[in-house]
């Protein structure tokens, strides 16, 4: 089943979607494992446009999440989904391939990680997926400047990566919006940490158009209601 070629679909990646129209990312972190599919499917079914992946090794950040074998499981339940890997590991050039065939449409990975972002970026391409590129809260956007041509989409974490349900971070509005005066509207900006209906409308202000929540729609009891609130429709 892993080596079942991806739909088209699923691999346009962040280029499925209209540019600039907001979109909201669950983050499946915050969703009971024990009923992972069924959690997930009711996210989107209550309008979550993809799934977010948090990849965490336990040495770049200290905790560790999930892996291929998640994924790949999660892509068998509901192959329509779009899952957007963010992978928040020391040596992200390893799990490129195993992600790409457990049926991630996209990868995310820090600046802040080993490797060569280029390179990593074209391999991620060769692998008929979109490339992100995150910097963490006390990373300024001059890292990140001279490569954003490589990538579909920034990530600017808004709290510092390793845990969901943390404050979110108003130092990464200006940020978004500096990165925004760099790029192209087929850029997609995203934020994520303590996104949520309070702080969203800020975050699409600063020209941020990927919203990734985790216990903001995970934690309320109609997941419909934050997705509209974020989304601002
Ligand atoms: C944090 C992760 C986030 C996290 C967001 O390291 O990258 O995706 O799940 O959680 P909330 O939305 O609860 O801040
Ligand atoms: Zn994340």
């Amino acid at each position: 089943m892993i080596d079942a070629p991806p739909t088209p679909q699923q691999r346009e990646g962040f280029r499925t979607f209209a540019p600039r129209v907001p979109l909201i990312a669950a983050s499946i972190l915050s969703a009971d494992f024990a009923k992972l599919a069924e959690d997930a499917s009711c996210a989107l079914h209550a309008g979550a446009d993809l799934l977010h992946v948090d990849v965490m090794d336990g040495h770049f950040v200290p905790n560790l999440s999930m892996g291929p074998a998640i994924c790949e499981c999660l892509h068998r339940a509901l192959p329509g989904a779009m899952l957007d890997v963010h992978l928040m590991v020391t040596d992200p050039a390893a799990y490129l391939e195993p992600f790409a065939k457990a049926g991630a449409s996209h990868i995310t990975f820090h600046i802040e990680a080993n490797g060569d972002a280029i390179e990593l970026a074209d391999r991620i391409h060769a692998l008929g997926m979109t490339a992100g590129i995150a910097i963490k809260p006390d990373t300024p956007t001059a890292a990140i400047e001279s490569v954003l041509t490589h990538f579909e989409l920034l990530l600017v974490m808004s709290v510092h990566p390793g845990f969901s349900g943390q404050k979110f971070l108003a130092s990464a509005l200006p940020k978004v919006t500096r990165l925004r005066s760099l790029v192209p509207d087929i850029t997609r900006i995203q934020l994520d940490g303590g996104v949520s209906p309070a702080t969203a409308a800020a975050c699409r202000e600063a020209g941020g158009d990927v919203l990734v929540s985790a216990s903001a729609l995970f934690g309320a009891p109609d997941y419909s209601i934050p997705i509209r609130q974020m989304r601002g429709a």
